[in-house]
């Protein structure tokens, strides 16, 4: 697979931008050093996180480790100045508000060739390293760009995917792709250009993965690309949190939840357990990378990832219609964590 995610389980690092809340900086840095110390190995950022801050709190925890040590990725697609502005009112597309409390450096996107080098350059900095593994084109897609969204997806293609192509084909990075919300902007990225694979969030989890399992996973299989799922607990509702892509969960994914955790109940499975081992069972998927922002998360999801569960219990699931019935299931593919 031309994405390898080692030990198949990441750390992304939203949170560690003041996703939410402001999360202090002992917390920030002690939730990466559990990812280490649980042996977690690709840790995900993007210069959205908190205007920075997530790159920076990531690159001053791992200073001390050796970098061919571990696999690092990052986003391009927008650039942080040293211009402030004000963090409420940003404009996220949807998901305004996400990053009030990260860092007030104004946020701009740019998707060109040139703006991609500039942005690799400040995010080599923030993250303390002399080079990249795999680089996402950051949300060119309709969540952030509205109905925009294909011009700057062709902005994407002509200009960052150019880029970060020729730099993986000199060496400099392992491979790129898009690291976005939706499954369109990928599908539409096969046709246009050679990524390595997709960083896709929330969109092969156990409450929504219908769209992706279409076209674009066995796309991927078919020619060897990995997909990442970013979000595998939908941003929170999956782990007993409130949030479904990064809103309060509407009730129609609420309700969907209670029904599937009837079915954990009569299993005594967690669906924390039930929702990573699910987006990992993939044969497309790369790795998984839950977020979190406390330490006690990263020992728990290490734990929950082989946690056992029946394979009764994913038939009950198919059987209830709460997953695709064409969708693989651990207990019929192995895979080597
Ligand atoms: N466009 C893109 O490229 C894109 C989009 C979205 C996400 N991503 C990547 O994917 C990563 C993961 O997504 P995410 O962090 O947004 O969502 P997520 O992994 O679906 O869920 C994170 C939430 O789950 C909670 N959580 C994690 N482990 C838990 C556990 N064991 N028990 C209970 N709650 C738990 C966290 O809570 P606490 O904060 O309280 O620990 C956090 O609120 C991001 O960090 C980012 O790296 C990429």
């Amino acid at each position: 697979m031309r994405i390898t995610i080692p030990s198949r389980i990441g750390f992304g690092t939203a949170p560690l931008g003041n996703m939410y809340r402001a999360i202090p900086d002992d917390e920030a840095l002690a939730t990466v050093d559990a990812a280490w110390q649980s042996g977690i190995r690709y840790f995900d950022a993007a210069p959205l996180y908190g205007a920075g801050l997530a790159e920076l709190r990531l690159g001053e925890a791992l200073a001390a480790h050796p970098r061919d040590q571990y696999v690092l990725g990052t986003k391009v697609g927008r650039l942080i100045l040293d211009e402030h502005e004000s963090t409420a009112e940003r404009d996220l597309g949807e998901k305004g508000g996400l990053f009030e409390y990260g860092l007030p450096n104004k946020i701009v996107y740019d998707y060109t060739e040139e703006g991609t080098l500039r942005s690799i350059e400040a995010s080599l900095k923030r993250l303390r390293t002399d080079r990249l593994d795999y680089v996402w084109i950051h949300d060119p897609a309709v969540d952030f760009h509205g109905d925009n969204w294909r011009a700057v997806f062709e902005e994407a293609m002509s200009g960052a995917a150019k880029a970060l192509t020729r730099l993986r084909d000199e060496g400099a990075i392992k491979g790129w792709g898009l690291g976005v919300n939706r499954v369109e902007p990928c599908e539409l990225a096969l046709e246009r250009a050679d990524p390595d694979g997709f960083l896709i969030a929330g969109r092969y989890t156990l409450l929504d993965h219908e769209a992706a399992l279409r076209k674009l996973l066995p796309a991927c299989e078919t020619r060897n690309l990995g997909i990442v799922v970013g979000g595998p607990y939908n941003s929170g509702l999956l782990a007993g949190g409130t949030h479904f892509e990064y809103q309060l969960a509407p009730q129609a994914m609420i309700d969907r939840v209670a029904r599937i955790k009837e079915v954990c109940a009569r299993f005594g499975v967690d669906i924390r357990a039930a929702a990573l081992q699910f987006s990992l069972a993939h044969p497309a998927v790369a790795g998984i990378i839950p977020g979190a922002s406390r330490p006690s998360r990263i020992v728990e999801n290490q734990t929950l990832i082989t946690a056992p569960i029946p394979a009764a219990f994913w038939q009950q699931l198919k059987s209830a219609n709460l997953i695709a019935a064409h969708a693989p299931t651990p207990d019929e593919v192995a895979p080597a964590l």
